[in-house]
């Protein structure tokens, strides 16, 4: 099991501006390896994972997402359970141990692609404490051309905002006003194949639209702190689970996948 430590600095950076660039999480053949399982897990037919974008309608010209690829590709059920992952994630929250809440296959597609709008993630969440995070693992090089991220430095400490509509513009202006965040500029973040960035559920975020020929992948990874409580929200994931609000995410599908020595 390979352990990844991370720099005070690194974690200073994270906890300071609610985002942080790591290069090479992964190597060479290691990406080699997921790009094969994510092409896998995107062309086939898996009924276990969930396809939000199946219908193809305008959440698909943002986003062709398929959640929860562990339940159907074990190959990469190795890559979502990563411990050197999972351990740089507890690293940055501080926290005892993390649980896994889901992954993402993140695909921009070409074509009619459009912009994934500014929007913090946790409100989509149904948790109870902040703390949750994501992990965003670049599986083709990223840039402004292909949908590269963007953050607002800081913006995490604003709080839980109204969710936003994905389909929908949304204007930083306005989206920041009145709050720490207003008039902060954001950060582009290009990235390799095989590196990340981590980011609290509560930073503002946005991704530039696709304008090259070739799907732009990306792997995501939600973690929660262990212990995190179900706050009742509808979330397809949660929702079978049969949960009682107050109660911790926690059972068979969110696995504490890192905890301190
Ligand atoms: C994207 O991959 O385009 C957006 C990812 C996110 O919203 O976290
Ligand atoms: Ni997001």
């Amino acid at each position: 099991m390979s352990y990844y430590l991370l720099t005070d600095e690194q974690i200073a950076f994270y906890r300071e501006h609610g985002f942080i660039q790591l290069d090479n999480i992964l190597s060479p053949d290691e990406v080699l390896e997921l790009q094969q399982y994510m092409d896998e897990l995107m062309s086939s037919s898996g009924d276990r994972a969930v396809d939000n974008s199946a219908s193809r309608g305008a959440y698909y010209r943002v986003l062709n997402q398929r959640v929860n690829g562990w339940r159907d590709h074990g190959g990469y059920s190795r890559y979502a359970f990563h411990h050197r992952f999972a351990e740089a994630a507890r690293q940055l929250t501080g926290t005892q141990g993390i649980a896994f809440f889901h992954d993402h296959a993140l695909l921009k597609m070409p074509g009619d692609s459009q912009p994934t709008p500014w929007h913090q993630d946790f409100p989509y969440w149904p948790m109870n404490e902040p703390g949750a995070l994501s992990i965003w693992v670049a599986l083709d090089d990223v840039d402004e051309n292909n949908g590269c991220m963007r953050f607002v430095p800081g913006s995490h400490k604003v709080g839980k905002l109204d969710p936003r509509k994905l389909t929908e513009e949304t204007d930083l202006e306005q989206y920041a006003k009145g709050t720490v965040a207003e008039g902060r500029a954001p950060v582009t973040v290009r990235l390799k194949a095989g590196s990340c960035t981590f980011h609290n559920g509560l930073t503002f975020h946005y991704a530039h639209a696709n304008h090259t020929e070739k799907p732009r992948r990306a792997l995501a990874i939600i973690y929660m702190p262990e212990g995190t409580t179900y706050s009742g929200k509808k979330h397809v994931i949660t929702d079978p689970q049969g949960l009682t609000p107050g109660q911790p995410i926690a059972g068979p599908l969110h696995p504490v996948l890192a905890r301190a020595k």
